[in-house]
């Protein structure tokens, strides 16, 4: 059984706040943010939603798909900042499209959260559960900063991507199998507080407790020693599983937190930053929506050609990481 990707989309918010304009809120500077990030402009949600967004993205990759709403099966989101706690996400979604014959839930993994949404579908369509299935990774993370800390507001953004995945019979005729090849995925716990946003305290008849909102705090040396030494080594175990060597891969989209870490990691891998298209400098980091952006965004730039091989990466708070190996 072939896992395929037949669509993509993607939608970010129309308002895009320069690093400048940041300068103007806070004690900032293009030159601090660039320098140390590679990132020059994010956009931020005035009037979208997550749903809004991840809805949008849905449907332009069901249209690249040809297919109908009603035609899908399973739907799998992955998001941090879902516009409710009840209902999730991917029902949200589901109502918003129409889709009414999808099974629909979400998963939480961060910014790895499009990974393990992809490889979940994977497996309910390899296990011949469904025969297709949307999966999307969508963000409205300017709501969960806190807007005085320029050590963290200023690295994120707002938007949504999409992917429509079809199972399709594999050809005992053909060659080299297409679609997701391989997949790897990794968690540690036990250092998941250098990247936190808490929840809700506990708050009921028999507990008082009036703590102010938690916002995302994060130790960014820890987490950006964390990237370099893991992803370079998911990516090899993903590569290897798919009986592939890194040399072979046409391109790596990884995970867009910070243009440093990209370059870490390709050099790590031996391999050459033109392999690594970035969307960050517009986009800044939209945790889970950053692959499936950058993969629209790629795709939709002829970047991608049929039987290219290509990584997807993420790794985030948890912590989280995986990488993909898909043919196209
Ligand atoms: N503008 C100006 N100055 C700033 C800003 C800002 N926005 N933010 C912090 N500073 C100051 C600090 O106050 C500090 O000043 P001080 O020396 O007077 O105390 C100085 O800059 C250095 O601060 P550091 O936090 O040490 O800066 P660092 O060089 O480590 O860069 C960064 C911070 C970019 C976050 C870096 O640690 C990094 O790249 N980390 C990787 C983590 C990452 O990218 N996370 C993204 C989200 S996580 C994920 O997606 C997986």
């Amino acid at each position: 059984m072939n896992v395929r990707i037949v669509g993509t989309g993607s939608a970010v918010p129309k308002l895009r706040v320069t690093n400048d304009d940041l300068s103007r809120l806070m004690d900032t500077s293009d030159e601090w943010i660039k320098s140390r990030t590679g990132i020059e402009s994010r956009h931020l949600a005035v009037e979208e939603t997550t749903t809004g967004m991840a809805a949008e993205a849905a449907g332009k990759a069901l249209q690249e798909a040809g297919m109908t709403a009603e035609e899908l099966e399973l739907i799998v989101a992955a998001t941090a900042t879902p516009d409710r706690f009840l209902p999730n996400l991917a029902c949200e979604v589901q109502s918003a499209l129409g889709a009414k014959n999808a099974v629909a839930f979400d998963v939480s993994a961060a910014c790895s959260g499009f990974l393990f949404s992809m490889n979940t579908a994977d497996m309910y369509l390899k296990n011949g559960f469904c025969k297709n299935a949307l999966i999307i990774g969508a963000e409205t993370l300017s709501k969960i900063m806190d807007w005085n800390d320029r050590s963290t507001c200023v690295l994120f953004g707002d938007g949504a991507g999409a992917a429509v995945l079809r199972a399709e019979e594999t050809d005992s005729t053909e060659a080299q199998p297409e679609g997701i090849l391989s997949t790897v995925l990794g968690t540690d716990g036990a250092r998941g507080m250098v990247l936190r946003c808490d929840n809700r305290p506990v708050n009921n008849p028999y507990v008082q407790n009036d703590t102010a909102l938690s916002y995302v705090s994060m130790n960014g040396q820890e987490v950006y020693k964390f990237a370099v030494k893991t992803v370079p080594k998911v990516i090899e175990a993903a590569v290897e599983k798919a009986g592939l060597a890194v040399d072979k891969i046409d391109l790596f989209l990884l995970h867009q937190a910070n243009y440093r870490i990209i370059e870490a990691v390709a050099k790590r891998l031996h391999q050459p930053m033109e392999k690594f298209p970035t969307n960050l400098q517009e986009y800044g980091n939209i945790s889970a929506a950053s692959v499936p952006i950058l993969l629209d965004n790629v795709k939709n730039h002829g970047m991608i050609k049929k039987g290219g091989k290509i990584v997807l990466a993420g790794f985030g708070a948890g912590l989280t990481w995986g990488a993909s190996v898909l043919r196209w």
